[in-house]
Protein backbone atom coordinates (compact mmCIF):
# COMPACT_ATOMS: atom_id res chain seq x y z
CA UNK A 1 0.00 0.00 0.00
CA UNK A 2 1.63 3.43 -1.07
CA UNK A 3 1.23 6.00 1.45
CA UNK A 4 -0.26 8.57 -1.00
CA UNK A 5 -3.42 6.31 -1.53
CA UNK A 6 -6.41 6.81 0.93
CA UNK A 7 -8.43 3.74 -0.61
CA UNK A 8 -7.25 0.80 -2.59
CA UNK A 9 -8.69 -2.31 -3.88
CA UNK A 10 -6.66 -4.42 -4.63
CA UNK A 11 -7.36 -7.83 -7.19
CA UNK A 12 -11.32 -8.15 -6.05
CA UNK A 13 -13.25 -10.78 -6.89
CA UNK A 14 -16.76 -11.57 -6.27
CA UNK A 15 -18.86 -14.53 -7.49
CA UNK A 16 -22.53 -15.22 -7.45
CA UNK A 17 -24.17 -18.18 -8.63
CA UNK A 18 -23.81 -18.54 -12.09
CA UNK A 19 -22.21 -15.35 -12.53
CA UNK A 20 -18.70 -13.70 -11.70
CA UNK A 21 -19.77 -10.46 -11.14
CA UNK A 22 -16.05 -9.25 -10.70
CA UNK A 23 -12.94 -11.04 -11.90
CA UNK A 24 -10.21 -9.48 -10.87
CA UNK A 25 -10.16 -5.48 -10.59
CA UNK A 26 -7.91 -3.01 -8.60
CA UNK A 27 -8.68 0.57 -7.84
CA UNK A 28 -6.63 3.27 -5.99
CA UNK A 29 -8.10 7.03 -5.19
CA UNK A 30 -5.48 9.51 -4.17
CA UNK A 31 -6.81 12.59 -1.27
CA UNK A 32 -8.65 15.01 -2.68
CA UNK A 33 -9.13 13.55 -6.43
CA UNK A 34 -11.97 12.63 -8.17
CA UNK A 35 -11.68 9.42 -10.39
CA UNK A 36 -14.42 8.54 -12.55
CA UNK A 37 -15.25 4.98 -12.65
CA UNK A 38 -17.00 3.27 -16.16
CA UNK A 39 -17.87 0.79 -18.19
CA UNK A 40 -21.27 -0.70 -19.49
CA UNK A 41 -24.10 -1.65 -17.61
CA UNK A 42 -23.40 -5.16 -15.09
CA UNK A 43 -19.72 -4.40 -15.83
CA UNK A 44 -19.11 -4.22 -12.20
CA UNK A 45 -19.43 -0.98 -10.85
CA UNK A 46 -22.15 -1.03 -8.32
CA UNK A 47 -20.22 -3.96 -6.86
CA UNK A 48 -17.16 -2.87 -6.92
CA UNK A 49 -17.73 0.25 -4.76
CA UNK A 50 -20.12 -1.82 -2.40
CA UNK A 51 -17.24 -3.80 -1.08
CA UNK A 52 -15.94 -0.68 0.76
CA UNK A 53 -19.34 -0.62 2.79
CA UNK A 54 -19.13 -4.36 3.44
CA UNK A 55 -22.53 -4.56 1.30
CA UNK A 56 -21.14 -6.86 -0.85
CA UNK A 57 -17.97 -9.34 0.62
CA UNK A 58 -15.82 -10.14 -1.76
CA UNK A 59 -14.64 -13.58 -3.04
CA UNK A 60 -11.04 -12.51 -2.20
CA UNK A 61 -8.90 -9.53 -2.34
CA UNK A 62 -7.84 -6.60 -0.49
CA UNK A 63 -9.25 -3.25 0.71
CA UNK A 64 -6.58 -0.95 2.20
CA UNK A 65 -8.16 2.43 3.63
CA UNK A 66 -5.56 4.82 4.52
CA UNK A 67 -3.16 2.66 4.66
CA UNK A 68 -4.61 -0.11 6.86
CA UNK A 69 -5.46 -4.02 5.18
CA UNK A 70 -9.50 -5.36 5.34
CA UNK A 71 -10.31 -8.48 3.89
CA UNK A 72 -14.12 -7.22 4.27
CA UNK A 73 -15.66 -4.47 5.34
CA UNK A 74 -18.60 -3.55 7.66
CA UNK A 75 -20.87 -0.27 7.53
CA UNK A 76 -19.28 0.59 11.14
CA UNK A 77 -15.85 0.18 9.53
CA UNK A 78 -16.27 2.28 6.51
CA UNK A 79 -17.96 4.96 8.96
CA UNK A 80 -15.27 4.96 11.37
CA UNK A 81 -12.73 5.71 8.48
CA UNK A 82 -14.86 7.86 6.71
CA UNK A 83 -16.25 6.35 3.53
CA UNK A 84 -19.58 7.12 2.52
CA UNK A 85 -21.43 5.77 -0.42
CA UNK A 86 -24.15 7.30 -2.29
CA UNK A 87 -26.02 4.28 -3.75
CA UNK A 88 -27.47 3.93 -7.13
CA UNK A 89 -30.53 3.00 -5.08
CA UNK A 90 -31.76 5.30 -2.27
CA UNK A 91 -31.46 4.15 0.79
CA UNK A 92 -34.48 6.90 1.86
CA UNK A 93 -37.23 5.58 3.90
CA UNK A 94 -40.44 6.86 2.20
CA UNK A 95 -42.52 7.15 5.02
CA UNK A 96 -40.24 9.49 7.17
CA UNK A 97 -39.22 12.96 6.94
CA UNK A 98 -36.43 14.34 4.97
CA UNK A 99 -34.94 15.47 8.65
CA UNK A 100 -35.50 12.26 9.89
CA UNK A 101 -33.96 10.63 6.77
CA UNK A 102 -31.16 13.10 7.11
CA UNK A 103 -30.55 11.86 10.64
CA UNK A 104 -31.27 8.45 10.02
CA UNK A 105 -30.28 5.82 12.57
CA UNK A 106 -27.95 8.66 14.59
CA UNK A 107 -31.07 11.16 15.79
CA UNK A 108 -30.28 14.24 17.53
CA UNK A 109 -31.32 13.82 21.21
CA UNK A 110 -31.73 15.48 23.96
CA UNK A 111 -31.61 13.13 27.00
CA UNK A 112 -33.35 10.29 26.22
CA UNK A 113 -35.89 12.01 23.65
CA UNK A 114 -35.40 12.36 20.01
CA UNK A 115 -35.43 16.39 19.46
CA UNK A 116 -36.76 16.82 16.11
CA UNK A 117 -36.55 20.62 16.54
CA UNK A 118 -33.00 20.39 16.46
CA UNK A 119 -33.22 17.87 13.56
CA UNK A 120 -35.36 20.18 10.87
CA UNK A 121 -32.99 23.18 12.22
CA UNK A 122 -29.88 21.59 11.00
CA UNK A 123 -31.54 19.86 8.52
CA UNK A 124 -32.63 23.06 6.93
CA UNK A 125 -29.29 24.14 7.41
CA UNK A 126 -27.69 21.28 5.70
CA UNK A 127 -30.23 21.96 2.53
CA UNK A 128 -29.34 25.33 2.78
CA UNK A 129 -25.38 25.25 2.10
CA UNK A 130 -26.53 22.61 -0.99
CA UNK A 131 -28.74 25.63 -2.08
CA UNK A 132 -31.99 22.88 -2.48
CA UNK A 133 -35.38 24.02 -1.10
CA UNK A 134 -36.45 20.98 0.57
CA UNK A 135 -39.01 21.48 3.67
CA UNK A 136 -37.18 19.53 5.95
CA UNK A 137 -40.39 17.83 7.53
CA UNK A 138 -41.63 16.66 4.25
CA UNK A 139 -42.35 13.05 3.89
CA UNK A 140 -39.38 11.66 1.84
CA UNK A 141 -42.75 10.05 -0.27
CA UNK A 142 -43.69 13.00 -1.88
CA UNK A 143 -40.34 14.16 -2.73
CA UNK A 144 -39.27 14.14 -6.35
CA UNK A 145 -36.42 11.20 -7.12
CA UNK A 146 -33.98 14.96 -8.05
CA UNK A 147 -34.29 15.65 -4.02
CA UNK A 148 -34.44 12.33 -2.55
CA UNK A 149 -30.90 12.23 -4.15
CA UNK A 150 -30.28 15.39 -2.40
CA UNK A 151 -31.07 14.22 0.72
CA UNK A 152 -28.10 11.32 0.47
CA UNK A 153 -25.66 13.77 -0.51
CA UNK A 154 -26.49 15.95 2.53
CA UNK A 155 -25.97 12.93 4.91
CA UNK A 156 -22.24 11.97 3.58
CA UNK A 157 -21.85 15.79 4.16
CA UNK A 158 -22.80 15.48 7.63
CA UNK A 159 -21.13 12.07 8.57
CA UNK A 160 -17.85 14.29 7.20
CA UNK A 161 -16.57 11.70 5.04
CA UNK A 162 -13.12 11.39 3.16
CA UNK A 163 -14.08 9.57 1.02
CA UNK A 164 -17.03 9.54 -0.62
CA UNK A 165 -18.46 7.55 -3.68
CA UNK A 166 -21.36 8.16 -5.15
CA UNK A 167 -23.08 5.51 -7.87
CA UNK A 168 -24.98 7.47 -10.44
CA UNK A 169 -25.82 10.23 -8.50
CA UNK A 170 -26.56 12.71 -11.34
CA UNK A 171 -29.27 10.13 -13.27
CA UNK A 172 -32.28 11.66 -11.62
CA UNK A 173 -31.53 14.84 -11.76
CA UNK A 174 -31.94 17.52 -14.15
CA UNK A 175 -29.34 19.89 -15.93
CA UNK A 176 -29.70 22.41 -13.25
CA UNK A 177 -29.72 19.76 -10.31
CA UNK A 178 -26.61 18.52 -11.81
CA UNK A 179 -24.84 21.71 -11.81
CA UNK A 180 -25.92 22.17 -8.19
CA UNK A 181 -24.35 19.10 -7.12
CA UNK A 182 -20.97 19.32 -9.19
CA UNK A 183 -20.29 22.66 -7.06
CA UNK A 184 -20.70 20.83 -3.99
CA UNK A 185 -18.85 17.75 -5.44
CA UNK A 186 -15.72 20.42 -5.69
CA UNK A 187 -16.04 22.21 -2.78
CA UNK A 188 -15.53 19.31 -0.81
CA UNK A 189 -12.76 18.00 -2.99
CA UNK A 190 -10.88 21.22 -2.47
CA UNK A 191 -11.69 20.32 1.38
CA UNK A 192 -9.14 17.31 0.88
CA UNK A 193 -12.31 14.53 0.48
CA UNK A 194 -11.56 11.67 -2.32
CA UNK A 195 -14.10 10.73 -4.51
CA UNK A 196 -15.37 8.21 -6.99
CA UNK A 197 -17.68 9.10 -9.49
CA UNK A 198 -19.84 6.60 -11.52
CA UNK A 199 -21.87 8.08 -14.28
CA UNK A 200 -23.04 7.25 -17.73
CA UNK A 201 -22.76 10.39 -18.96
CA UNK A 202 -19.47 10.72 -20.63
CA UNK A 203 -19.50 14.81 -20.45
CA UNK A 204 -19.90 14.69 -16.74
CA UNK A 205 -17.15 12.49 -16.84
CA UNK A 206 -15.09 14.99 -18.59
CA UNK A 207 -16.29 17.55 -16.32
CA UNK A 208 -15.37 16.36 -13.33
CA UNK A 209 -13.12 14.08 -12.79
CA UNK A 210 -8.92 13.70 -12.42
CA UNK A 211 -8.25 10.33 -13.57
CA UNK A 212 -11.28 7.71 -15.71
CA UNK A 213 -11.15 4.00 -14.47
CA UNK A 214 -12.47 1.54 -17.11
CA UNK A 215 -13.71 -1.57 -16.48
CA UNK A 216 -15.95 -4.32 -18.42
CA UNK A 217 -17.46 -7.48 -17.96
CA UNK A 218 -15.70 -7.72 -14.35
CA UNK A 219 -12.47 -7.33 -15.36
CA UNK A 220 -9.90 -4.13 -15.25
CA UNK A 221 -9.22 -2.01 -18.37
CA UNK A 222 -7.67 0.59 -18.35
CA UNK A 223 -7.06 4.08 -16.19
CA UNK A 224 -6.94 7.52 -17.92
CA UNK A 225 -5.58 10.81 -17.33
CA UNK A 226 -9.22 12.45 -17.95
CA UNK A 227 -7.38 15.65 -19.98
CA UNK A 228 -5.33 13.16 -22.35
CA UNK A 229 -8.68 11.04 -23.27
CA UNK A 230 -10.90 11.40 -25.98
CA UNK A 231 -14.62 10.80 -26.20
CA UNK A 232 -14.49 7.57 -29.09
CA UNK A 233 -11.63 6.24 -26.50
CA UNK A 234 -13.90 5.59 -23.34
CA UNK A 235 -16.72 4.29 -25.87
CA UNK A 236 -14.07 2.03 -27.17
CA UNK A 237 -12.59 0.86 -23.98
CA UNK A 238 -15.67 0.36 -22.39
CA UNK A 239 -17.48 -1.58 -24.95
CA UNK A 240 -14.89 -3.19 -26.51
CA UNK A 241 -15.63 -1.77 -30.36
CA UNK A 242 -15.64 1.48 -32.27
CA UNK A 243 -19.01 3.39 -32.47
CA UNK A 244 -19.08 5.78 -34.57
CA UNK A 245 -22.95 7.24 -33.99
CA UNK A 246 -25.08 8.14 -30.99
CA UNK A 247 -28.33 8.17 -32.75
CA UNK A 248 -29.57 5.27 -35.05
CA UNK A 249 -30.77 6.99 -38.41
CA UNK A 250 -34.49 6.94 -38.73
CA UNK A 251 -36.47 8.26 -41.68
CA UNK A 252 -39.29 10.48 -41.30
CA UNK A 253 -42.35 8.15 -40.33
CA UNK A 254 -44.73 10.89 -38.89
CA UNK A 255 -48.12 10.51 -40.81
CA UNK A 256 -49.48 14.08 -39.84
CA UNK A 257 -53.09 13.07 -41.40
CA UNK A 258 -53.94 11.07 -38.51
CA UNK A 259 -53.88 11.86 -34.47
CA UNK A 260 -54.04 9.45 -32.45
CA UNK A 261 -53.80 11.06 -29.14
CA UNK A 262 -54.79 14.75 -28.52
CA UNK A 263 -54.86 16.50 -24.87
CA UNK A 264 -57.19 19.57 -24.89
CA UNK A 265 -56.42 21.77 -21.89
CA UNK A 266 -55.65 19.08 -19.38
CA UNK A 267 -54.46 19.16 -16.22
CA UNK A 268 -54.15 16.98 -12.95
CA UNK A 269 -53.89 19.26 -10.33
CA UNK A 270 -53.04 22.40 -9.64
CA UNK A 271 -52.23 25.15 -12.64
CA UNK A 272 -51.58 23.84 -15.18
CA UNK A 273 -53.15 23.35 -18.61
CA UNK A 274 -51.59 21.50 -21.28
CA UNK A 275 -52.61 21.08 -24.99
CA UNK A 276 -50.75 18.54 -27.76
CA UNK A 277 -51.41 16.24 -30.43
CA UNK A 278 -49.39 12.90 -30.98
CA UNK A 279 -49.46 11.61 -34.76
CA UNK A 280 -49.10 8.38 -36.04
CA UNK A 281 -45.49 7.13 -36.35
CA UNK A 282 -44.46 9.66 -34.61
CA UNK A 283 -41.84 10.50 -31.65
CA UNK A 284 -43.19 13.86 -29.94
CA UNK A 285 -39.96 14.98 -27.40
CA UNK A 286 -41.19 16.52 -24.16
CA UNK A 287 -38.61 18.77 -22.81
CA UNK A 288 -38.59 20.65 -19.41
CA UNK A 289 -37.15 21.18 -15.72
CA UNK A 290 -38.08 19.27 -13.04
CA UNK A 291 -41.44 20.20 -11.78
CA UNK A 292 -42.71 21.35 -15.60
CA UNK A 293 -45.40 18.66 -15.15
CA UNK A 294 -44.19 15.80 -17.94
CA UNK A 295 -44.24 13.07 -15.34
CA UNK A 296 -47.90 14.13 -14.08
CA UNK A 297 -49.05 14.61 -17.70
CA UNK A 298 -47.78 11.01 -18.95
CA UNK A 299 -49.77 10.08 -15.60
CA UNK A 300 -52.86 11.09 -16.47
CA UNK A 301 -52.75 9.89 -19.55
CA UNK A 302 -51.84 6.21 -18.58
CA UNK A 303 -55.00 6.56 -15.84
CA UNK A 304 -52.63 6.63 -12.37
CA UNK A 305 -53.23 10.35 -11.64
CA UNK A 306 -56.41 11.55 -11.88
CA UNK A 307 -57.40 13.92 -14.68
CA UNK A 308 -59.16 17.35 -13.16
CA UNK A 309 -60.53 19.27 -16.44
CA UNK A 310 -59.66 19.03 -19.88
CA UNK A 311 -60.75 16.14 -22.48
CA UNK A 312 -58.15 13.20 -23.92
CA UNK A 313 -58.70 11.79 -27.46
CA UNK A 314 -57.65 8.83 -28.49
CA UNK A 315 -58.31 8.29 -31.92
CA UNK A 316 -60.56 11.20 -32.32
CA UNK A 317 -62.78 9.60 -29.34
CA UNK A 318 -62.79 11.05 -26.01
CA UNK A 319 -61.44 8.35 -23.24
CA UNK A 320 -61.15 9.35 -19.80
CA UNK A 321 -58.69 5.94 -18.20
CA UNK A 322 -59.10 5.97 -14.74
CA UNK A 323 -56.38 3.43 -14.14
CA UNK A 324 -53.27 1.72 -15.73
CA UNK A 325 -54.98 -1.27 -16.12
CA UNK A 326 -58.04 0.79 -18.83
CA UNK A 327 -55.01 2.23 -20.39
CA UNK A 328 -52.94 -0.69 -21.12
CA UNK A 329 -56.69 -1.89 -22.30
CA UNK A 330 -56.97 1.20 -24.42
CA UNK A 331 -53.24 0.47 -25.93
CA UNK A 332 -51.49 2.89 -24.05
CA UNK A 333 -48.04 2.31 -21.98
CA UNK A 334 -45.85 4.05 -19.74
CA UNK A 335 -42.18 3.07 -19.18
CA UNK A 336 -41.77 5.35 -15.88
CA UNK A 337 -38.98 7.25 -14.56
CA UNK A 338 -38.92 5.50 -11.42
CA UNK A 339 -38.28 2.18 -11.97
CA UNK A 340 -37.72 1.32 -8.15
CA UNK A 341 -41.62 2.50 -7.60
CA UNK A 342 -43.10 1.59 -10.51
CA UNK A 343 -41.61 -0.04 -13.00
CA UNK A 344 -40.55 -3.81 -11.95
CA UNK A 345 -41.65 -6.61 -9.43
CA UNK A 346 -38.05 -6.70 -8.03
CA UNK A 347 -38.58 -9.93 -6.35
CA UNK A 348 -39.98 -11.75 -8.92
CA UNK A 349 -37.97 -13.14 -11.96
CA UNK A 350 -37.05 -11.24 -15.29
CA UNK A 351 -39.83 -13.92 -17.20
CA UNK A 352 -42.52 -12.70 -14.78
CA UNK A 353 -41.68 -8.97 -15.16
CA UNK A 354 -41.68 -9.20 -18.86
CA UNK A 355 -44.80 -11.42 -19.34
CA UNK A 356 -46.53 -8.97 -16.59
CA UNK A 357 -48.85 -6.72 -19.09
CA UNK A 358 -50.18 -9.90 -21.30
CA UNK A 359 -50.94 -12.86 -18.78
CA UNK A 360 -54.44 -11.97 -19.54
CA UNK A 361 -53.29 -12.54 -22.78
CA UNK A 362 -51.52 -15.88 -22.59
CA UNK A 363 -53.68 -17.66 -20.14
CA UNK A 364 -56.64 -19.74 -21.07
CA UNK A 365 -58.52 -20.69 -17.52
CA UNK A 366 -56.11 -18.77 -15.73
CA UNK A 367 -53.31 -21.72 -16.93
CA UNK A 368 -50.75 -19.58 -18.27
CA UNK A 369 -49.32 -20.83 -21.70
CA UNK A 370 -45.44 -21.39 -20.63
CA UNK A 371 -44.15 -21.72 -23.79
CA UNK A 372 -45.67 -18.50 -24.98
CA UNK A 373 -44.14 -16.65 -22.01
CA UNK A 374 -40.59 -18.16 -21.77
CA UNK A 375 -40.32 -17.17 -25.88
CA UNK A 376 -42.04 -13.35 -25.05
CA UNK A 377 -39.21 -13.16 -22.31
CA UNK A 378 -36.24 -14.86 -24.51
CA UNK A 379 -37.42 -12.25 -27.51
CA UNK A 380 -36.69 -9.19 -25.57
CA UNK A 381 -33.44 -10.11 -23.39
CA UNK A 382 -32.26 -10.70 -26.91
CA UNK A 383 -33.18 -7.80 -28.38
CA UNK A 384 -32.44 -5.55 -25.38
CA UNK A 385 -29.11 -7.36 -24.28
CA UNK A 386 -30.11 -8.18 -21.26
CA UNK A 387 -27.35 -9.59 -19.43
CA UNK A 388 -28.14 -12.71 -16.99
CA UNK A 389 -27.13 -15.94 -16.87
CA UNK A 390 -31.32 -16.85 -17.09
CA UNK A 391 -34.82 -15.34 -17.19
CA UNK A 392 -35.60 -16.78 -13.67
CA UNK A 393 -33.02 -14.55 -12.59
CA UNK A 394 -34.55 -11.82 -9.68
CA UNK A 395 -34.80 -8.44 -10.95
CA UNK A 396 -33.36 -7.46 -7.88
CA UNK A 397 -30.10 -8.93 -8.54
CA UNK A 398 -29.85 -7.63 -11.91
CA UNK A 399 -27.48 -3.92 -12.57
CA UNK A 400 -29.35 -0.91 -12.58
CA UNK A 401 -29.22 -0.79 -16.44
CA UNK A 402 -30.53 -4.00 -16.76
CA UNK A 403 -33.14 -3.28 -14.94
CA UNK A 404 -34.14 -0.55 -17.03
CA UNK A 405 -34.29 -2.83 -19.56
CA UNK A 406 -36.31 -5.47 -18.61
CA UNK A 407 -39.16 -2.75 -17.99
CA UNK A 408 -38.61 -1.51 -21.03
CA UNK A 409 -39.15 -4.83 -22.49
CA UNK A 410 -42.17 -5.92 -20.85
CA UNK A 411 -43.70 -2.39 -22.19
CA UNK A 412 -42.47 -3.87 -26.02
CA UNK A 413 -44.23 -6.85 -25.00
CA UNK A 414 -47.69 -5.43 -24.04
CA UNK A 415 -47.78 -4.21 -27.87
CA UNK A 416 -49.27 -0.73 -27.17
CA UNK A 417 -50.33 1.37 -29.91
CA UNK A 418 -48.59 4.66 -27.56
CA UNK A 419 -45.72 4.29 -25.84
CA UNK A 420 -44.94 6.99 -23.36
CA UNK A 421 -40.97 6.94 -22.22
CA UNK A 422 -40.70 8.90 -19.49
CA UNK A 423 -36.37 9.15 -19.05
CA UNK A 424 -36.06 6.06 -21.07
CA UNK A 425 -32.23 5.89 -20.82
CA UNK A 426 -31.59 6.92 -17.70
CA UNK A 427 -28.67 5.04 -16.00
CA UNK A 428 -28.41 2.81 -19.45
CA UNK A 429 -24.77 2.55 -20.89
CA UNK A 430 -23.76 4.21 -24.43
CA UNK A 431 -23.84 0.85 -26.13
CA UNK A 432 -27.63 -0.12 -24.70
CA UNK A 433 -29.03 3.28 -25.11
CA UNK A 434 -28.17 3.00 -29.12
CA UNK A 435 -30.46 -0.53 -28.63
CA UNK A 436 -33.01 1.14 -27.06
CA UNK A 437 -33.05 4.28 -29.55
CA UNK A 438 -33.42 1.57 -32.34
CA UNK A 439 -36.54 0.13 -30.35
CA UNK A 440 -38.41 3.43 -30.45
CA UNK A 441 -37.35 3.89 -34.13
CA UNK A 442 -38.66 0.32 -34.78
CA UNK A 443 -41.77 1.10 -32.97
CA UNK A 444 -42.88 4.14 -34.95
CA UNK A 445 -41.63 2.39 -37.94
CA UNK A 446 -44.71 -0.11 -37.06
CA UNK A 447 -46.86 3.02 -36.96
CA UNK A 448 -46.82 3.21 -33.53
CA UNK A 449 -46.38 6.53 -31.64
CA UNK A 450 -44.17 7.27 -28.84
CA UNK A 451 -44.68 10.41 -26.52
CA UNK A 452 -40.59 10.87 -25.19
CA UNK A 453 -40.00 12.29 -21.81
CA UNK A 454 -36.12 13.29 -21.44
CA UNK A 455 -34.24 15.86 -19.86
CA UNK A 456 -31.30 15.36 -22.28
CA UNK A 457 -31.23 17.62 -24.38
CA UNK A 458 -29.52 16.26 -26.92
CA UNK A 459 -31.52 12.81 -26.77
CA UNK A 460 -34.56 15.24 -26.94
CA UNK A 461 -32.95 16.47 -29.95
CA UNK A 462 -31.64 13.16 -31.66
CA UNK A 463 -34.67 11.23 -31.43
CA UNK A 464 -37.82 13.50 -31.67
CA UNK A 465 -39.68 14.51 -34.93
CA UNK A 466 -40.95 17.33 -32.67
CA UNK A 467 -40.05 18.82 -29.25
CA UNK A 468 -42.70 20.22 -26.53
CA UNK A 469 -41.11 22.22 -23.77
CA UNK A 470 -43.31 22.48 -20.89
CA UNK A 471 -42.78 24.84 -17.70
CA UNK A 472 -44.94 24.90 -14.86
CA UNK A 473 -47.44 22.71 -16.18
CA UNK A 474 -47.87 25.14 -19.44
CA UNK A 475 -46.47 24.18 -23.09
CA UNK A 476 -44.12 26.96 -23.24
CA UNK A 477 -42.28 25.95 -26.97
CA UNK A 478 -42.93 23.98 -29.96
CA UNK A 479 -39.96 23.05 -32.54
CA UNK A 480 -39.79 21.48 -35.49
CA UNK A 481 -36.91 19.80 -36.59
CA UNK A 482 -35.16 22.05 -38.64
CA UNK A 483 -35.79 24.46 -35.47
CA UNK A 484 -33.78 22.15 -32.96
CA UNK A 485 -31.37 24.10 -31.26
CA UNK A 486 -30.68 23.63 -27.38
CA UNK A 487 -30.83 27.83 -27.21
CA UNK A 488 -33.97 27.56 -28.08
CA UNK A 489 -34.77 24.14 -25.32
CA UNK A 490 -33.25 26.12 -22.59
CA UNK A 491 -34.96 29.67 -23.17
CA UNK A 492 -38.44 27.99 -23.36
CA UNK A 493 -37.99 25.57 -20.32
CA UNK A 494 -37.00 28.04 -17.99
CA UNK A 495 -40.37 30.68 -19.27
CA UNK A 496 -42.94 30.78 -17.52
CA UNK A 497 -46.24 31.63 -18.87
CA UNK A 498 -49.43 33.29 -17.02
CA UNK A 499 -52.53 33.23 -16.28
CA UNK A 500 -53.70 35.81 -18.36
CA UNK A 501 -50.79 35.96 -20.83
N1 LIG B 1 -26.96 -10.36 -5.69
C1 LIG B 1 -26.62 -10.73 -6.92
N2 LIG B 1 -26.86 -11.98 -7.36
C2 LIG B 1 -26.52 -12.37 -8.60
N3 LIG B 1 -25.92 -11.58 -9.51
C3 LIG B 1 -25.63 -10.33 -9.14
C4 LIG B 1 -25.97 -9.83 -7.84
N4 LIG B 1 -25.57 -8.54 -7.77
C5 LIG B 1 -25.01 -8.25 -8.97
N5 LIG B 1 -25.05 -9.33 -9.79
C6 LIG B 1 -24.53 -9.38 -11.18
O1 LIG B 1 -23.22 -8.84 -11.20
C7 LIG B 1 -22.96 -8.15 -12.41
C8 LIG B 1 -22.45 -6.75 -12.12
O2 LIG B 1 -23.51 -5.95 -11.63
P1 LIG B 1 -23.32 -4.44 -11.16
O3 LIG B 1 -24.58 -4.05 -10.52
O4 LIG B 1 -22.08 -4.32 -10.36
O5 LIG B 1 -23.13 -3.69 -12.56
P2 LIG B 1 -22.96 -2.12 -12.85
O6 LIG B 1 -21.65 -1.97 -13.55
O7 LIG B 1 -23.15 -1.35 -11.63
O8 LIG B 1 -24.11 -1.87 -13.92
P3 LIG B 1 -25.14 -0.61 -14.13
O9 LIG B 1 -24.42 0.40 -14.96
O10 LIG B 1 -26.25 -1.21 -14.91
O11 LIG B 1 -25.55 -0.12 -12.80
C9 LIG B 1 -24.27 -8.17 -13.19
O12 LIG B 1 -24.19 -9.19 -14.15
C10 LIG B 1 -25.31 -8.51 -12.13
O13 LIG B 1 -26.40 -9.18 -12.69
MG1 LIG C 1 -24.62 -0.03 -11.05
Amino acid sequence: MSEEYVLELEHIRKEYPGVVALKDVSLNLKKGEILALIGENGAGKSTLIKTCSGAVIPTSGKIHVNGKAFDRMTPQLAAENGIAIIYQEFNNVGELSAAENLFLGRPIRKGPVIDRRAMNREAKKAFDELGISIDPTELVKNLTVGYQQMIEIAKAIQQNARVLIMDEPSAPLTSREVENMFKVVRKLQADGVAIIYISHRLEEIFELSDRIEVIRDGEYIDTLITKNATEDELIKLMVGREMTQKYPERPDYTDMSQTVLELKHVYGNGDKDISLSLHKGEVLGLGGLVGAGRTEIAEVIFGSAPKEKGQILLNGKEINPRSAHEAIGLGIALVPEDRKRYGALLGSSIKHNINMPIYERISKFSVIHEKTEQATAEKYQKEMAIKTPNLNQLVRNLSGGNQQKVILGKWLAADSQIIIFDEPTRGIDVGAKFEIYKLINDLVKEGRSVLMISSEMEELMGMSDRILILSEGRVTGALEKCEFNSEAIMAAASKVVKEDA
